[in-house]
């Protein structure tokens, strides 16, 4: 593993409670930093930050709750006095199935919980990392919100729109100190699995040239360096990992 230097530097890492968060987590704390975990998982919260040590903390937040995430980002700079990352990585897949045959809700669930929360993440945060002059944020996107997934519009809209956010908000913030980057990753075996048709994970892995699905270290090392002052003039970007399987 490369040593990345994030000494010093305060992470908030959405969804941070498993998956390819807590593999972030994990990473970000290996690289010197500590870590804020914001969840709606309290269980799953209170597992990670036990075995993950003093330098990782936790608090239930719903993200699609405007009032929640203001509270929990006014708390996070209160107590640490700053917050330098910013990795916007929970999402839902909201199932499976042709464009016409999904519900209204479960598409509008996906669109809030993988592109409004994002939204609200930042409008609380990005003011108060002007006021500190510096900042990383990385929003965990998608292949599928480049190529759009057959049986998955809702989620390769919602990634999309997470695309489209990540490089608005760049270039607004461009000379402040904040640097906003998206990765778009292939797909990693994670509890995310059980929300998907078997056939739509095996859609999913016969798309990927090298045969395999990413792990979801793989994913947090390259948002580790996303998150770093080496990242320096890359901003509004979107960063491949999918195997070979991205043309553009
Ligand atoms: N695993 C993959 O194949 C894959 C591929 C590409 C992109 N992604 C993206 O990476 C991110 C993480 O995926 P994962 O596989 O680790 O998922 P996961 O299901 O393992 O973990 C997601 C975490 O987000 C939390 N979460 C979900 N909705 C929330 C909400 N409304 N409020 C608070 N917390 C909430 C969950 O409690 C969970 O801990 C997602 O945005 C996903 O779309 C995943």
């Amino acid at each position: 593993m490369n040593r990345i230097d994030l000494e010093g530097r305060v992470a908030v890492v959405t969804g941070g409670a498993r998956g390819i968060g807590l593999a972030t987590v994990e990473r970000m704390l290996a690289s010197g930093a500590s870590a804020i975990i914001w969840d709606m998982d309290g269980t799953a919260i209170d597992e990670a930050v036990a075995r993950l040590g003093p330098k990782a903390s936790g608090r239930v937040v719903e993200l699609t709750d405007e009032r929640a995430v203001n509270e929990a980002a006014r708390q996070a700079f209160g107590e640490a006095g700053k917050v330098d990352i910013l990795v916007n990585n929970a999402g839902i897949t909201g199932g499976n199935g042709k464009t016409w045959e999904l519900s209204p809700e479960i598409w509008r669930k996906t669109v809030e919980v993988n592109l409004i929360a994002p939204f609200l993440t930042c409008r609380a945060m990005v003011p108060m990392m002007m006021e500190k002059g510096y900042g990383r944020i990385i929003n965990i996107a998608s292949i599928a919100g480049k190529e759009g997934n057959p049986n998955a519009s809702h989620y390769s809209a919602s990634k999309a729109g997470l695309i489209g956010l990540t490089k608005s908000l760049g270039k607004e913030l461009a000379g402040s100190g904040i640097l906003v980057n998206c990765v778009t990753p292939a797909a990693a075996r994670t509890a995310i699995f059980d929300q998907m048709s078997q056939e739509h994970i095996d859609y999913m892995l016969s798309k990927i040239p090298l045969g395999r699905f990413v792990e979801p270290a793989e994913i947090a090392a390259m948002i580790a360096w996303l998150a770093s002052e080496d990242c320096s003039f890359s901003t509004g970007a979107v960063f491949d990992i999918s195997g070979g399987r991205a043309v553009y």
